[in-house]
């Protein structure tokens, strides 16, 4: 019994990454993210700069940055007026985080 309890979380921790990306990649998708940052976050131009492949903390923090309005650049209005964007959840911006980052 304790065992098949042990290996149950052993389980769960190795499917857990791959849950939170998967969803993160939905979210970036029907949030509407694409629109700016290309399909895949590869995009960089003008003020847009490309997210894929970025560690995955950095863009977290960034993102809770624009979503709790403490990031003041000249363009971060861009994102923190977005609507979707200000009501993302913290466990949606690391899905999306860790799935751009794993790019
Ligand atoms: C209207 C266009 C637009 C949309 C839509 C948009 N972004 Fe952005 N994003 C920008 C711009 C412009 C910047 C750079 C702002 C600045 O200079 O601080 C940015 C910056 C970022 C950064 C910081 C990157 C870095 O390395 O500093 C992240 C992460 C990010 N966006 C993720 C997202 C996600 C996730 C979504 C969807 C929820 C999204 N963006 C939607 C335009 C957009």
């Amino acid at each position: 019994m304790k065992k098949g309890l042990v290996m149950a979380a052993l389980s769960l921790l190795l499917v857990a990454p791959a849950a939170v990306m998967a969803a993160g990649a939905d979210d970036y998708n029907t949030k509407g993210c694409g629109a700016c940052h290309g399909a895949d976050g590869t995009k960089a131009q003008g003020a847009i700069p490309k997210l894929a492949g970025k560690p995955a903390a950095a863009l977290a923090e960034k993102l809770k940055g624009y979503r709790d309005g403490t990031v003041k650049t000249p363009m971060a209005g861009l994102m923190s007026n977005n609507a979707k964007v200000k009501s993302l959840t913290d466990a949606e911006i690391d899905g999306i985080a860790q799935w751009l980052g794993s790019k």
